[in-house]
């Protein structure tokens, strides 16, 4: 099928829904709110994510910096957290939370995940929780992470795919819950598994969600 201009997933269609998301919290938290299971699979992902006091870690699509607390706990004031967001609204809500919160360790970069070219060997940790699938070049993106990843760090995925077989009779839900657009031709696991050369997935919610955990190797 070929695909209008309008219809096409594009950096101009992030900018125009995450600039609305960036300004009503209250949505966006219901949308990254994992029925309610968000700090259990939060946490899941920081243990995954192997850091220590004083690591680096990269926040890819960061959004409003709702995993900020978790990190600074983990990697204290000596670390250093990147975040990284397309869109200049979230890159305003995280400033606030981090002014608020007093966490002065943060760098926070707005640019294109596809265009980031962090130092190769620099970071300790990537996580990005349902902010793969919403970056229109979400290949570049996994290699620019790759590239910047430290040899046996950690990239740690968490994001959404269709249930796991038994319960396939429901993917039609997830049209409407999720805005599936940014969903569409993306078979996240398999491109992470080709750019790293392994990966380990958990899956949850029936196989709605997973997590992801790849090693540079
Ligand atoms: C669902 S939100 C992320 C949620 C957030 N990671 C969290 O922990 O709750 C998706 C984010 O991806 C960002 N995004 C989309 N495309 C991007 C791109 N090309 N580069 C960087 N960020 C992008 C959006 O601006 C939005 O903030």
């Amino acid at each position: 099928m070929i695909m209008s201009n309008k219809n096409k997933y594009s950096l101009e269609t992030v900018e125009k829904v995450y600039s609305y998301w960036g300004k009503s919290l209250l949505t966006y938290k219901l949308g990254v709110s994992f029925f309610g299971f968000d700090s259990y699979i939060r946490r899941k992902a920081l243990e995954e994510l192997k850091l220590k006091k004083g690591s680096t870690v990269v926040d890819l699509a960061c959004g409003q910096g709702i995993m900020f607390r978790l990190l600074e706990e983990k990697i204290g004031e000596k670390g250093r957290i990147i975040a990284v967001d397309y869109v200049e609204e979230m890159i305003k809500q995280c400033r606030k939370l981090a002014a608020r919160k007093k966490w002065g360790n943060i760098t926070f970069i707005k640019q294109d995940a596809a265009k980031l070219r962090l130092k190769n060997n620099y970071a300790d940790g990537i996580i990005s929780v349902i902010g793969l699938s919403a970056i229109p070049d979400h290949k570049k993106a996994l290699k620019n992470c790759h590239h910047a990843l430290k040899k046996g760090s950690r990239l740690v995925v968490i994001d959404g795919k269709d249930f796991s077989s038994k319960y396939k009779f429901l993917n039609p839900i997830l049209k409407l819950l999720r805005w599936s657009k940014s969903y569409e031709k993306k078979d996240l696991i398999n491109d992470i598994k080709k750019i790293f050369g392994n990966i380990k997935v958990n899956e949850y919610f029936l196989g709605s969600t997973f997590m992801a955990v790849a090693v540079k190797r």
